[in-house]
């Protein structure tokens, strides 16, 4: 297996020594990305939110600075992701403001509408029906909440070669802007928005329940 292959293998499902090494880089990486995505959506301070993929749990993280009157949960179907994210978040977890669970978006541990927001950071590429897990996470947005998709790669062909070299050594799929549309217009989702910053090829999409 190339370098590359082990690695993009790692951010589909982080484990072991190895895993911890990719997390907490993910941790660092994609802190400036995150943080252009979120920008793109007012979350107040008593708001509750859920993290899918939350990986090492920095944005988990984040996300209780966001809404430190609320309630921020992480989900992660990797349990070493889990205990990573749980480390990182431990006294805001002893506080009762942040919950980390082991699950697969495809069958979220929530009540329907439970949720103000739902962010997705560098994760939608490893979701297995794309199509059905995005409407599994409308499922427990409430009526009006946020689903917000933050990724660095898009179907772009200014990237071509790049993202093309990552399917070859992976098995992320990569989605390009109107695929992502509409798979969320078909999952019902109102108010699509979409910002791209093209040189960087990230992509960032919000879509309202
Ligand atoms: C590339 S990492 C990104 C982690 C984190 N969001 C970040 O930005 O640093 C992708 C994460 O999504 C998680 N993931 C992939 N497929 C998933 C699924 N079906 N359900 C829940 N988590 C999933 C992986 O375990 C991994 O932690």
């Amino acid at each position: 297996m190339s370098e590359l292959a082990r690695r993009l293998n790692q951010c589909k499902k982080p484990v072991g020594d190895q895993g911890k090494l990719v997390v907490e880089d993910m941790n660092e990486s994609h802190y400036k990305l995150t943080g252009w995505g979120l920008d793109k959506v007012n979350i107040l301070e008593d708001s509750t939110v859920l993290d899918i993929g939350c990986g090492g749990g920095r944005t988990v993280n984040r996300l209780v600075s966001l809404a430190n009157k609320g309630k921020v949960c992480g989900i992660d179907y990797s349990s070493d992701c889990v205990r990573w994210a749980s480390d990182y978040n431990k006294e805001l977890i002893e506080e009762g403001r942040v919950f980390i669970k082991e699950a697969s978006v495809e069958k979220l541990p929530f009540e329907d509408n439970k949720f103000d927001f739902v962010t997705a950071v560098e994760t939608i590429y490893f979701w297995p029906h794309i199509e059905e897990n995005i409407k599994e996470v409308k499922r427990v947005l409430k009526k009006g909440g946020k689903f917000i998709i933050i990724n660095e790669i898009y179907d772009d062909v200014k990237f071509k070669e790049r993202n093309e070299e990552f399917i070859k050594n992976s098995d992320m799929k990569i989605y390009s802007k109107d695929e992502l549309k509409d798979f969320l217009k078909a999952a019902g989702y109102l108010n699509i928005q979409m910002e791209v910053k093209e040189q960087n090829n990230w992509i960032c999409y919000v879509g309202e329940k």
